[in-house]
This record gives C-alpha cells, structure tokens and sequence, in this order.
C-alpha cells in the first residue's frame, strides 16, 4: 500500500523564559501554521496533515495529539503493518516532550506501550475460542557521533545488510515484556543511559538520536480454524536536535559532533528530497549515515510513517528551517505491506508433521541398521583379529611341535637303533649261550651215553653173558 509519510507541525508553548519574547508562529487550522518575523511581518503559511497547538493544560494537549496522531500508528502496527514516528526540530522545540514527556505529562512511547497493553489484555482475556497470542519485546539504542549505542545492552553496535536489503543493528538486545511496567522500566533504564552517555562528553541528550523500537507478534485463530501470524513493529523516534551549530561550539570535540548531527540531519533531508521527488533516482543516499542507513525502511520502504515537526514559538529561523524541512517529507511515499501470514492449520500440521516423523524413523532405522552392521563389522573385524593371531600361534605351535616332532623322531630312530642293535646283540648272546648249554649238554649226554654204554656192557659181561 502505497502512502505519503504524514507529517504534523506541534507549536510548544512559551516558557517562563520566553514569556518576554515575540510570538512569531501560530497554528490556525487543523491543518494550517503561519509564521512571520513580528506581527506586521507578512506570514507565510504552511499546510501540514495534523497541526498542534498549546493550552493551559500540558497534560490535555499530550492526550490530544495522542489520540489525534500518534494512536493511528499503534492500531496500523496491530493490523500488522510497520510503523515509525519521529519528532524533528531544534533542541528545547519539544521533542523529548513529544515522544517521552514525563510521569505527569506522558508523552506518546508510554502512551503506545500502555494501550498496547491493554489491547493485549483484552485480546488475551477474551472468552471466544479467537483469542489473539502476543509476543512483544523491546529495544532501545541511540546514534551518537555516527556511532550505534546500546541503551539497554553492551555498547557500541554494527549496522548491517540482509539479504533482502532491510537493514539491522547487529547484536542489538531485546527484551521480551510482559506487562507495560516492564516496557516503562526498559524505557527509562535506557533514557538514563542515554543521559550518563550524554553527560559523559559534557553534552545534553539533544545530541544523539535515540530509537525507542516495540516489536509485536501475533498469533489469531481465524474464523475457519487457521492460525494467523502477524509481526510489525513501532519505531519511536527521538532526534538530535536540528539547529545548526552556533560559533561557539564549533570547536574540537563539538566541532565533529555537530558535524555529524549535521551530517545525519542533512542526510535525512536528502533522503527525503531524493524520495519525495516523483522520477527517483535508482541511489538514494541511505548509506551517507547511520541514522538514514539504519531507518532505510522506515524512510522508504516497508512501513506508515509519521514525523512530527516540533517547533517554537520564538525563533523564527530554527521554525522556519524546520517547517521547510517537514514540507519537503510530505512527499515521500513509503510502500506499507501486512506483515501477516497464514500458518498451516492443525490438520495440515499434524499430516505434515506425521509424515516427517516418518521420514525421521526411516532415516534413524537406517542409522541404526548401519550402526548394527558397522558394529557386527567391528566384531568381524576383531574376530579375524583374534583368529589370524591364533593362526599365528598354531602356526608357531606347528612349528615348534613340528621341530619337537622331528627331533622326537629322530630321537626315537637313533633309539630305536639302539634298542634294534641291543635287541640284537641280546638275541645273539642268549642264542650262543643256548648254543653252548645245547653244546654242552650234548656233549654231556654223549659222555653220559659212553658210560651208559660201558656200564651196560660191564654189566653184560658180570652177568656172563
Ligand atoms: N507542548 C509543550 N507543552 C509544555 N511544555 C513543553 C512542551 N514542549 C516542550 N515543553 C517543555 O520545553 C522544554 C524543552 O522541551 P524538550 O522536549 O526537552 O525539547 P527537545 O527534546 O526538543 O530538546 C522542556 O522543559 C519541556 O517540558
Ligand atoms: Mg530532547
């Protein structure tokens, strides 16, 4: 959706100190400022989408231009649209007024968080089976000398590029609320910060910018049973202040500061400038400092939104520098987009979710099946192990026995020699000592039968034969 950036002029009212000074602007319309150097003075008149004035009750006009302005950025924020306000002008024009105010007189960041917590709540504690789920965080940091500061976290921070060409602060903190004290606390945590950093360099806060950011998710059961998921998120926007530096501070340290306030502001109206032209160049100048580099969408791209010129009622140059710079963005065109999508509904999920917790057991079986044969493998592999080392000892076993063996046989060879030859030898001794007794005894049955003989024939011859 294609809209103009909407800028409204808000005139302060005088303070005590000015009480003696000439008024030189005034808000005559709604939508109509004039401004002239004195009363006789020819006014020149500006046009704008929404003009503030002053009352007697500061506390009433900041719960005005609230609801007038500001409110519209909150409700496009939870149609799920991006969304940033910022407050320009010269330093003491009303601006920290404007975007923080103070416990009495809130101005529109606490006025955005406390609706947006009661829209919360209601939405939340609503009985119909629609209720809305939100999610929201916060992060705060500030742009000083060219340089990302962390309100909330560590200190300095990167400005970078994603792939879509949106950009981000790297490593930036951000914190989850709950209720609106939370936000409020991380709020004036930041903007004390903001003012010990400030102070630090002997400066007031009107040197830096400083981007209070409110990021909203949510979570819509639709009437057809679909969850719908919307994410936007509000830039509040605080800048340094817009005069141009005076002679007395344009030496050393304040020298490059307001050098780069300069440089930062300056490019912002370039920015402007390039976008408001109708025939825009394909470069637009975002990356010339931080502040446009960081607010790329913001200025240009995704997103409603709303500067609010704050000017005062005394210092002609400064208001009318102001008035001209804000006439200059009423013509930029900025390209909103529903930050929303449909999430699958439960059916769909639980089928899909099904199916991938299918597709997961398959792939863990298949795990487990390689993880069982690399473990049988591993066995295998120790087996085969086991077995070539007892191979190794048989074989060392077969060898030895072998060894053994053929000494044992030759052992028993050689015995056996010796055995056959003692065999032999006591086969030869007892069959000659056979001999001999044989021997003997023949030759002792042969005397035997001689005297047989004679003594038969002795007797023989007795008996007279
Ligand atoms: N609309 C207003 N009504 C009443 N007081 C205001 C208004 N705008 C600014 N002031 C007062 O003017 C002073 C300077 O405003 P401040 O917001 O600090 O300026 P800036 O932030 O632009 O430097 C503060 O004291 C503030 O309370
Ligand atoms: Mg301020």
């Amino acid at each position: 959706m294609c809209d103009n950036i909407k800028v409204a002029a808000r005139l302060r009212r005088p303070l005590l100190r000015e009480s003696d000074s000439i008024l030189i602007a005034k808000v005559k319309s709604e939508n109509t400022i004039s401004i002239g150097r004195n009363e006789k003075d020819e006014c020149k008149t500006f046009q704008f989408d929404h003009c503030s004035t002053y009352s007697d009750n500061a506390l009433e006009d900041q719960e005005q231009l609230y609801e007038l302005l500001a409110r519209d950025y909150l409700l496009h924020a939870l149609d799920g649209y991006n969304t940033c306000i910022f407050a320009y002008g010269q330093t003491g024009s009303g601006k920290s007024h404007t975007m923080t105010g103070s416990t009495q007189c809130p101005g529109i960041v606490p006025r955005i968080c406390q609706e947006l917590f009661e829209v919360r709540d209601l939405y939340e504690s609503s009985d119909d089976q629609l209720n809305t789920q939100f999610k929201i965080r916060c992060s705060y940091f500030e742009i000083y000398n060219e340089t990302v500061r962390d309100l909330l976290g560590r200190e300095k921070c990167r400005i970078r590029e994603r792939p879509d060409k949106t950009t981000y602060v790297e490593g930036l903190k951000e914190f989850e609320v709950f209720c609106v004290s939370d936000i409020l606390e991380y709020l004036s945590q930041g903007n004390e910060r903001r003012v010990v950093g400030a102070t630090q360099v002997n400066e007031l806060s009107s040197r830096s910018h400083a981007i209070f950011t409110i990021d909203i998710e949510q979570q819509e059961i639709t009437p057809l049973g679909h969850t719908l998921e919307r994410k936007s998120s509000i830039k509040l926007i605080d800048l340094a202040g817009s005069e141009r530096a005076s002679a007395s501070k344009t030496t050393g340290e304040h020298l490059k500061e307001g050098a780069n306030i300069n440089r930062s502001l300056s490019t912002l109206g370039r920015v402007i400038s390039t976008l408001a032209k109708t025939k825009k160049p394909i470069l637009i100048p975002y990356r010339d400092a931080a502040l446009t580099w960081v607010l790329k969408e913001s200025l240009g791209g995704n997103s409603k939104t709303c500067m609010i010129a704050c000017v005062s009622p005394c210092d002609y140059e400064e208001t009318m520098s102001t008035l001209r710079y804000a006439t200059l963005a009423r013509n930029v065109k900025t390209s909103a987009q529903v930050n929303a999508h449909e999430l699958p509904d439960g059916r769909e999920q639980i089928l899909a979710m099904k199916a991938q917790l299918e597709e997961l057991q398959k792939a863990l079986s298949q795990v487990d099946n390689q993880r069982a044969i690399g473990e049988r493998m591993e066995k295998i592999k120790l087996t085969n192990q086991f077995l070539e080392s007892r191979i190794e000892q048989e074989r060392d076993l077969t060898a030895s026995y072998y060894k053994k063996w053929a000494q044992a046989t030759s052992e028993r060879d050689s015995l056996m020699l010796l055995v056959g030859g003692i065999l032999g030898s006591v086969q030869e001794t007892q069959v000659n000592a056979l001999r001999g007794q044989l021997s003997s005894l023949k030759f002792r049955s042969e005397k035997f039968g001689q005297r047989l003989d004679l003594e038969c024939n002795e007797l023989k011859y007795d008996s007279g034969e």
